[in-house]
């Protein structure tokens, strides 16, 4: 019985809306390469979105089908800090490499860095982010380095006793509205080092209100029992849409305040492994699917969630080209001393809730499509001003990720 009526959902929407692939491969044989990105921030957008892609990539593909949450951009921020500390030209290139900015040839990269970073936490788009670099306390610092990074980006490194996370946490709480707690569950690690800390709270507000919220209803996943989940539901709900026979999902992309917006991409089949999918996200491909995306009203159903996710990245590094760096470390502009990069923590919080303004107009005719997100997905968060990629998730498995 099921099955049937997602069937005939896919029937009306694949009738409903162009197939995307097909649009893609007829703009793609004409062969004519349009600039996509053309103004500093929006190339430096793009630039730490495929960072944050890459990024993604490499934490998804350790565990194919686990949940897995980033705020890519807390991520650049903190590692752009660090690169200041490069010696010589040729390590920081390699960083810079990883980073997506050796193709941005822009001389003011880190005023484009800051001015996005500034843009992208304006406090309408709901997004907080903290990127610090702590230092073991151990380690002859030059002052040099910490008051470069600090002049540069308002934030100075700081210099900590490995076993203080108190400290650590109580910062991160505090650039976060409090919503980032417990950063550290650990001492940093023994060995006097570099740790780059970076973490995220993202709660938007959605443009169209949710009128109904916290029912409980069937989310199906990839193995197992049927799970019983709130969600919130609202008709006649206006979004852009999109199918994609080739990676079988159907993409849906909503719109936040200030300028945000979530991408939903639903696969047809209920599935957590979504390789294909991931493999083809870069920013030039989510930019060109936002152009591609038709509006329609739509019955919308999705989870709520409250998420918390940590994990230390420094094993990633190595698969974004940095094994070099992290094994022949230069960081001789923060210390004489032989340094390494000791970890990589990463949180984030996010909060899908029905919080909204405007309740969709009661004039429209009621909507015959239908937008259920419940089985597996992946969505991100993208600034749209800038293009930046502010968050991206799998959600292979709802339960055990309420904070
Ligand atoms: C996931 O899907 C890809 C291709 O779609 C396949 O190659 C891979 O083996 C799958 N991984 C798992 C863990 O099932």
């Amino acid at each position: 019985q099921r099955r049937t009526s997602l069937m005939l959902l896919f029937w009306r929407i694949s009738s409903a809306f162009p197939s995307l692939s097909r649009v893609l491969t007829e703009a793609g044989a004409e062969e004519e390469h349009v600039e996509l990105f053309t103004t500093p921030q929006t190339k430096m957008g793009a630039a730490t979105s495929d960072f944050g892609y890459n990024l993604f990539r490499a934490l998804a593909s350790r565990d194919a089908t686990a949940n897995v949450f980033l705020a890519p951009i807390s991520v650049s921020a903190v590692l752009t800090q660090l690169s200041m500390g490069d010696r010589s030209e040729r390590a920081q290139s390699q960083l810079f490499r990883a980073l997506r900015y050796h193709t941005l040839q822009d001389p003011q990269l880190h005023n484009t860095l800051k001015d996005l970073l500034t843009a992208v936490r304006a406090p309408g788009k709901g997004l907080s982010t903290a990127a610090r670099v702590y230092l073991s306390r151990r380690l002859r610092l030059k002052q040099e380095f910490l008051t470069l990074v600090e002049q540069q980006y308002g934030i100075r490194p700081k210099a900590v006793l490995g076993k203080n996370t108190k400290d650590v946490n109580d910062w991160v709480a505090q650039q976060t509205d409090r919503k980032v707690q417990n950063f550290l569950a650990a001492a940093f690690p023994q060995n006097p080092g570099v740790n780059a800390v970076s973490a995220a709270y993202f709660k938007g507000k959605w443009v169209t209100r949710f009128g109904q919220s916290g029912t409980m209803e069937t989310f199906q996943l990839d193995s197992g029992a049927p799970l019983r989940i709130p969600m919130m539901q609202q008709g006649n709900y206006p979004v852009k849409m999109g199918v994609d026979s080739e990676l079988s999902c159907t993409i849906a992309q909503i719109q936040m305040q200030d300028d945000v917006s979530m991408f939903i991409f639903l696969p047809d089949d209920v599935t957590s492994n979504m390789t294909l999918l991931e493999e083809s996200l870069t920013a030039e491909f989510v930019q060109d699917l936002s152009m591609t995306l038709l509006p329609a009203q739509v019955s919308l159903t999705l989870p709520v969630l409250r998420l918390s996710y940590s994990t230390d990245l420094l094993p990633l590094l190595s698969d974004l080209g940095l094994s070099e760096w992290l094994a022949d470390t230069d960081l001789e502009k923060i210390s004489t001393q032989p340094l390494k990069l000791t970890s990589v923590n990463h949180k984030v919080v996010m909060e899908m809730a029905p919080e909204g303004k405007q309740y969709p107009s009661a004039t429209s005719a009621p909507s015959h499509l239908s937008y259920r997100v419940d089985r597996p997905f992946l969505y991100l968060i993208r600034d749209e001003t800038s293009g930046a990629l502010l968050f991206i998730g799998r959600v292979a498995n709802p339960t055990g990720l309420t904070i």
